[in-house]
């Protein structure tokens, strides 16, 4: 029995979604344990692309479990498109939304685009799925859980109370008018609840209960771990915690039943939204980089900011995830870069740190120092293939020993190599489920 947790080790995107599914294929339970339809997860096998939103990505192997855990918020619209979605090619979900999680509402989509125009320089450039509203009604206790949308007398209640609330912010604090009346919210969210219900139960006591079965656990985490509402640059990033500590707490695991923690390493690094991206490459290689990896946000469709790969951010995730594992992605994009660069240290006013600073501001002035390594020849999708079905030895020198040298920066092993978007692109070295 193994509980293994695959966290974004930047600022998302680095396919987890890809990663997860490869996985889940030996685990029992995938429980997605933080964020929302903020989150935009690929997968991709035979000649079907899925772009997940909601659904953990561990859904495309029928009659396992799938959890959307306590530390998640659910946009029970968008959920049940993909339950739609999947459904239809055969793959009707055995889902369990843990009654803990919370509903993002109306107010909250409306809310978040108003927030963030409001903060001006300091907004995230979020997804405005109206994530940062649910968890901060979450936390203020205001928020609507998965078990009171079924129960009738609670949401009528709890809507009449968020409603005049929201309604009185938007109106009186942002100048706008919200669409809906109170009675359109209950009538939308009470058909959810009743098309949702039979999913509804305590996937705490799911997950515990699979652990206790000595069956294999994957915690599937969204966005990345410089994106943490604690440990992330605040504040340009999310919400929830996307981290190790957040898989325990968003999937109700005790911290001591995780044995593993793989960090998705993409090859460089990439960035939907705004804040500091201290390696950002703002040249002819970024552009290069987007358009040969279609780097362009699964959810918003923006493009993302592409740079070298920041091994000072990575030490930093490492520090606050406790890496088993590395997964490394996108091998593949990256190849044709040369020389590569990756980041090692920063200067900040005058001075060398390896350390991330703790505020926007000072990130901002560091400057990265760079070591560099030759960078690897381009290869076509089916070279890469037959190196993937040759094994980890049959890898060029060049990648090899660029995956190496981060991995020893950061004491890390590495346990995966992707070197395209679908599941036979994949070199396992440790098989976390292994027996
Ligand atoms: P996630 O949010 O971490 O799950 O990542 P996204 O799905 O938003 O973005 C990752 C993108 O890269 C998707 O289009 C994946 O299909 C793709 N992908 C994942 N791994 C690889 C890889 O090793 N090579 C290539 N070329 N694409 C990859
Ligand atoms: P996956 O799981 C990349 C970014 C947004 C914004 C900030 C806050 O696909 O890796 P939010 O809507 O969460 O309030 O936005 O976080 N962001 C992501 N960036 N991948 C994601 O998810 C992201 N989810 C949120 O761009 O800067
Ligand atoms: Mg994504």
């Amino acid at each position: 029995m193994v509980v293994a947790a695959v966290v974004g080790a930047q600022w998302g995107d680095e396919g987890k979604g890809k990663i997860v599914d490869l996985l889940a294929e030996k685990a029992d339970v995938t429980v997605r344990f933080n964020g929302g339809d903020n989150a935009g997860h690929t997968v991709k096998f035979q000649d079907k692309t899925y772009k997940l939103h909601q659904m953990p990505s561990g859904a495309f192997y029928p009659g396992k479990k799938v959890i959307i855990g306590c530390g998640c918020v659910v946009n029970p619209k968008t959920l049940l498109e993909e339950i739609g979605i999947i459904s239809n090619d055969g793959y009707a979900p055995n889902l369990i939304i843990d009654s803990r999680a919370h509903v993002v509402l109306p107010y909250h989509i409306a809310l978040d685009g108003m927030e963030e125009s409001k903060k001006g320089s300091r907004a995230a450039g979020t997804t405005k799925k109206g994530i940062g509203p649910c968890y901060s009604d979450k936390a203020a206790r205001f928020g609507i859980r998965f078990a009171d949308m079924l129960d009738k007398k609670i949401l009528e209640e709890k809507i009449h109370t968020m409603h005049e609330i929201k309604t009185k912010t938007i109106e009186q604090v942002y100048g706008q008018k919200f669409a809906q009346g109170e009675d359109d919210v209950f009538e939308a969210y009470s058909g959810y609840a009743d098309e949702l219900a039979k999913y509804v139960a305590d996937g705490c006591a799911a997950v515990n209960d699979a652990v206790n079965a000595k069956k294999n656990v994957l915690l599937e985490g969204a966005q990345g771990a410089l994106l943490g509402i604690d440990q992330g640059l605040y504040p340009y990033g999310t919400s929830s915690n996307p981290t190790s500590g957040g898989a325990s707490t968003g999937s109700g695991l005790a911290p001591n039943k995780l044995n593993e923690v793989i960090g998705i390493v993409k090859a460089y690094v990439s960035r939907v939204g705004s804040g500091p991206l201290p390696t950002e490459l703002m040249d002819g290689t970024a552009q290069k980089i987007r358009d040969k990896g279609g780097e362009y946000g699964t959810t918003t469709g923006r493009p993302r900011r592409i740079g070298w790969l920041d091994v000072v951010a990575l030490k930093y995730a490492h520090e606050t995830n406790g890496f088993t594992g590395l997964a490394f992605t996108r091998i593949d994009t990256f190849a044709g870069v040369s020389p590569v660069k990756f980041c090692v240290a920063y200067e900040l006013d005058g001075k060398k740190t390896t350390r991330m600073p703790v505020s926007a501001e000072e990130l901002a002035r560091c400057k990265p120092i760079y070591e560099e390594m030759p960078g690897w020849k381009d290869l076509k999708p089916a070279e890469w293939r037959r190196i993937c079905v040759r094994g980890y030895f049959a890898v060029p020198d060049e990648p090899k020993n660029y995956m190496k040298r981060v991995s020893e920066y950061l004491g890390v092993p590495i346990y995966i190599v992707s070197v395209g978007p679908g599941r036979e692109d994949t070199i396992v070295i440790k098989d976390v489920f292994a027996k």
